[in-house]
This record gives structure tokens, sequence and C-alpha cells, in this order.
């Protein structure tokens, strides 16, 4: 016998459990199921613990995907000053750290306790510890879906899948979600690790990763999708296999696994005009100017490695040159073990912009990372699970 529900959700993450409290709130029947022991497990993991839950400067520039207007409709309809209203309803404390990130003062565990809160408001009904072996269309009730688990079945005429990327398996990832978008004809753009750390080749690993620990400030550029220069200036960060740092881990969501990477290692400083201002211009200020620059350590390597070619106003310039475009060719990324979110998935021109449902098969919505939209560092990947989540919160 089929347990019947109005909506069910898949997957209780951000997303899921924004589109169940809306859902209950219009007096829906729902139901949220849950592969894990517990409700929103990256949430607690998010912000380092903390969860930096939106972004004040949120706009569809902030994301990626093959069609950036897509975006744009649910991003204006629930903006980061409702979910601030919530957390403030709440009474939860939080702070701007910077660039318009906000963050719980106490514990991402804040924003759980809400979520969960809210949906006990809405009377949503969540089981964890519950795999979905298969979902299917009713045979005879064509407009219902049927879901089978280990040891019972449900069915609703309304499926929302928002079971995330591939990010961290150990906490549950699947590649559910885009096996289901297969499974009913919808596209899928290939997903890819991104927010990623970098793994330098092997001649790049032995010259550079002793310094692993050592962080700079950078802007990182590369052409990302129709060859547009994208840069981040934030820090970088030496690991044991390459890169990492918020400016790399903007940069890896635009590379295309293959171009360069330049990094600016001296932002805004125009280097002929300070050694001008010294009055001097040899191999001795040259590297003292470097060591200001850069940290010591780093300093003296990338001395030895591009010592200056003389003393000629061309081995200036090419140094100059080099420190501010240095151009690095990654090996790879540390994929998504390590990788904050997944990038690409489901196709949006299979899904309504206003309501996130397939044009293809009725019912069945796609909310949350499991979508082709992936926000930048930030902030903006919750932005975007609590907005698609809202609006087809309103829809199912
Ligand atoms: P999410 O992945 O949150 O939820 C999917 C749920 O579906 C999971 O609970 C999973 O167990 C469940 N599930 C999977 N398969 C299932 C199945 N077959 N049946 C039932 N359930 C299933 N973003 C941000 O904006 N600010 C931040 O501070 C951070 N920090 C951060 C840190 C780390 C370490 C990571 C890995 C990621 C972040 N992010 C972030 C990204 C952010 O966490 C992510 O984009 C959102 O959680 C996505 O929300 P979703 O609800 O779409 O998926």
């Amino acid at each position: 016998m089929n347990q019947e529900y109005d909506v069910i959700v898949l997957g209780a993450g951000a997303a899921g459990l924004m589109c169940a409290i809306e859902a209950g709130k219009r007096g829906r029947r729902v139901l949220v199921l849950e592969r894990a022991d517990r409700i929103g497990k990256k949430i607690l993991i998010s912000g380092g613990g903390r969860c930096n839950f939106t972004n004040l400067h949120t706009s569809p520039e902030n994301f990626i995907s093959a069609n950036p207007h897509f975006a744009k409709s649910a991003l204006a309809r629930y903006t980061p000053a409702d979910f601030i209203r919530l957390v403030e309803t709440y009474r939860i404390p939080y702070h701007e750290k910077k660039l318009g990130q906000l963050f719980c003062d106490r514990a991402a565990s804040d924003i759980t306790a809400m979520l969960e809160q809210e949906c006990r408001g809405a009377g949503v009904e969540i089981r964890c510890n519950t795999k979905v072996n298969q979902v299917q269309v009713n045979e005879v009730h064509k407009d219902q879906f049927t879901l089978q688990t280990e040891d019972a079945s449900f069915a609703a005429p309304r499926l929302v899948v928002a079971t995330g990327g591939l990010s961290i398996a150990k906490i549950g990832a699947t590649s559910f979600g885009y096996d289901l978008a297969r499974q009913f004809g919808l596209k899928i753009q290939p997903p890819r690790a991104a927010l990623v750390p970098l793994i330098f080749s092997e001649p790049d690993r032995k010259r550079w990763c002793d310094l692993a620990g050592v962080s700079t400030e950078v802007g990182a550029s590369t052409r990302g999708p129709k060859q547009r220069l994208q840069t981040f200036r934030e820090n970088m960060l030496f690991t044991h296999q390459g890169i990492s740092g918020p400016a790399i881990l903007q940069i890896s969501s635009y590379w295309d696994g293959k171009g360069p990477i330049h990094l600016d290692l001296a932002p805004d400083r125009n280097l002929a005009a300070d050694l001008r201002t010294r009055g001097h211009r040899d191999p001795s200020s040259w590297k003292l100017l470097v060591r200001e620059i850069l940290p010591r350590r780093f300093a003296d390597r990338w001395l030895e490695t591009y010592p200056l070619a003389g003393n000629s106003d061309r081995a200036f310039a090419d140094a100059e040159h080099q420190l501010h475009a240095w151009e690095i060719r990654p090996e790879g990324t540390e994929g998504y073990g390590k990788a904050e979110v997944t990038a690409g998935g489901v196709d949006t021109g299979e899904l309504y912009a206003k309501t996130m449902e397939s044009r293809k098969a009725p019912g069945l919505f796609f909310i949350g990372e499991v979508v082709d939209v992936t926000g930048q560092l930030g902030g903006f990947n919750f932005q975007w699970a609590w907005a698609s989540g809202f609006c087809a919160g309103q829809a199912v």
C-alpha cells in the first residue's frame, strides 16, 4: 500500500527543507525523504561550522550556468533580505565577515534548528535514514509518482528532487538527482568539481609545494565560458599538492581544465614606479621590493626561480611582467572529495525558471545544487538553494 502525500521532497538539505516549509505553509501534505541519518549535514559543516548562509550583494552575475539568465527570476522572488528576516525572527546572531558574506555568530546548527522548527510548524514530515531505490510514474494514475524504499512505498503527484551535487560523498552526496533526471529524459550539463583546490604538475609541485601554508594576496584570472575574462582578488594559499585559498577556489569554477590561469602577485602595484621612487634600479633593490611584496620564503623562491636577466630596461620589464602575470597550468583539481560545490547539473532549459518544474515531466521539480546553477564563493550557493526551494515551494 502506498502512503500518499501531496508533495514528496527528496533530500533534506538547504533547498529541500526550504521547499518543504513553503509547501507545508500552503497546506500541502509534505514528506521529506533523507538518505543520511540527520537533516542538513552540509549546512552543519558549511562556512567552517558557522554557515555563510547568504550574501548581501547577491546578483545573477555571481552564478555560473549554461544559461546565465535562468536564475534571475528565482533570485528576485526570494532575496537575501527574505532569508535574513527569517534568521532574525529566530533571533539568530550573525555578522558580516567580509564582502557581504553573512555568517552565524555561534554555529551552523542555529540554521538547521531553525529550518527544523519551521518544518514542524508547517506540518512537514521528515524521514531520515531512508534510501529511495526506485521512482516511477504510476501505471494507472499517470499523474502520480511512486517511490520505493527498503521497507515502504510512497506516492504523490508532485516530486521535488533536492539531492544536491557530487561534492563530499562521505556526508551523503550521490548522483541520484542526475540519474533521475536522465530517467525522465532531461538533459544534463556535465557535472564538474567547482570551488576546489588546484593540483600543480609534478615539476611545479617539486618547485613550490614545500611552501605549503604560505599565503599571499593575488589577482587570479582565467578565460571562462565564451572567453570572458574572470578575475578574483583574494588570498592564495600553497598546499601540499598545489594551490588553494579563496582566489583559487573562485577561479577554479571558471577554469576549463586545460588552459592557463594567471596570477598577479603584486596587484595594483606599479613596480617600475616603486623602483624609481627608491632612486635605484639594480638587482638588490629588485630583491628588496619582491621581499616587500611577497611573504619572505615565497619571495626567495621566486627570485631563485625567476632571476633578473641583467640590468637592462628589458630585464626589469620582463621581471615585472612575470610578477604581474604568473602563468600556471594546473594538472587538475582535488576533485569532488574537496570541492565545495558541483557545477553543471540538470540543464536549465529543461525547467521553468519561475517554478523549477520540469517541462518534459509535469509534477517533477529540481532545485538547489542539482540544477546547473552554481554560485561563487561567499554564501551564494545557499542563497540559490533558498531561492529555488522557495519558488518550487510556491508551485507544488
Ligand atoms: P545538499 O547537498 O545540501 O542536500 C542534499 C541532500 O540530499 C543531502 O542531505 C543528501 O544526504 C540527500 N540525498 C542525496 N541523495 C539522496 C537520495 N537518493 N535520497 C534521499 N536523500 C538524498 N555554500 C554557501 O553558500 N555558504 C557556505 O558557507 C558553504 N560552505 C560549504 C562548505 C563545504 C565543506 C561544502 C561541501 C559546501 C559548502 N557550501 C556553502 C555549498 C552548499 O553547502 C551547497 O551548495 C548547498 O548545501 C546545496 O544545497 P542542496 O539542498 O541543493 O543540497
